[in-house]
């Protein structure tokens, strides 16, 4: 049972929606800094704290969880649940809530902003022009690769994978993907499903959209690189760690694949600085859901999954449920 009031611990700044629709039946504790706090200052701020507010970026491990004993729900604002121990949780009875649906839309768009920008060179050939070397156009400059009638390689079919598989009906793309089982979604756009090794083969454009686990670690590596065409471009919107940032580095400089498009990173915000020296990479700075319309959704399924618990409701999008 909650109780009357239950301390809210809040680890970001967050939308004044939100604040306005949790401060009267929580007691609140926010982060006004917007910064992230180690995992030190977080078990620091727990210990009273009956429910937790956080977001992708902070560390929720078995030492957070043994250094909060009244915490009963932890709502995180995003999709991924990979930051937080969730076996911890479930021993101890804490239940989790995350925001899935309400960003598919807005990361779809961003994985194709993404991909377009890595396969036409347009961050590149911005960077060159601000850098005042255009001298006028010429046949060759910045040849970058077809989207279109290509062949898009999805890994990881679930609610995102889909919503970009159905932009790529409108580039006439054939599509292939790899799930761990088939989709009926993506079989519905003619998509067809691969082994990893044949759609690394077969693609022209690797979109990865998978969650996270120890599992998947470096799934993406020298060995996959080097099954890709040298034409191919590879996105990675899901989570940094799927892809061995060093490897890719080197499998960019030396034309293993022609570029790559990168939202997250393993160590993140640490960049791999082999990858920040590769002109033929596009980097964003984790953004895939950075719309205001769908940040503030996360923001507010996160709260309302609070609000259900407090009022001895069932949780709207449970990942562990009571
Ligand atoms: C998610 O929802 O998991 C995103 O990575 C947060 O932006």
């Amino acid at each position: 049972m909650p109780p009357l009031r239950p301390r809210l611990l809040i680890t970001r700044r967050v939308f004044p929606e939100v604040i306005e629709a949790l401060s009267t039946g929580f007691a609140l504790t926010t982060n006004d800094e917007d910064r992230s706090w180690s995992a030190d200052e977080l078990r620091a701020r727990i210990a009273q704290t009956d429910a937790l507010y956080a977001v992708a970026v902070d560390r929720i491990d078995a030492s957070v969880i043994d250094a909060a004993p009244r915490l009963q729900i932890i709502a995180t604002g995003s999709v991924g649940t990979n930051h937080i121990d969730l076996g911890a949780c479930r021993a101890r009875g804490i239940q989790v809530t995350n925001t899935p649906e309400v960003l598919n839309e807005a990361t779809a768009d961003m994985a194709w902003a993404l991909l377009m920008a890595t396969a036409r060179r347009v961050t590149e050939s911005e960077r060159w022009l601000r850098a005042g070397h255009w001298q006028g156009w010429a046949w060759e400059q910045f040849l970058g690769a077809d989207v279109h009638r290509t062949t898009l390689g999805i890994v990881g079919m679930g609610r995102i994978g889909s919503a970009i598989a159905r932009r790529a009906q409108g580039f006439a793309m054939r599509i292939v993907y790899h799930n761990r089982r088939p989709s009926p979604a993506a079989e519905a756009l003619g998509a067809q499903l691969l082994p990893l090794d044949e759609l690394l083969a077969q693609a022209d454009h690797v979109v990865l959209m998978l969650p996270y686990s120890a599992a998947v670690h470096h799934c993406i590596g020298a060995s996959e690189l080097a099954r890709m065409k040298p034409v191919a471009t590879l996105i990675n919107l899901a989570r940094g760690g799927i892809v061995n940032d060093a490897a890719l580095a080197r499998a960019l400089q030396t034309g293993v694949i022609a570029a790559a498009g990168l939202d997250v990173f393993e160590g993140e915000p640490a960049i791999n600085p082999e990858l920040l020296a590769c002109s033929n990479v596009v980097l964003t700075p984790h953004i895939g859901s950075a719309t205001r319309s769908s940040r503030l959704g996360m923001a507010m399924l996160a709260a309302r999954n609070l609000l259900a618990w407090k009022e001895g409701q069932a949780l709207l999008t449970p990942v562990v449920p009571g």
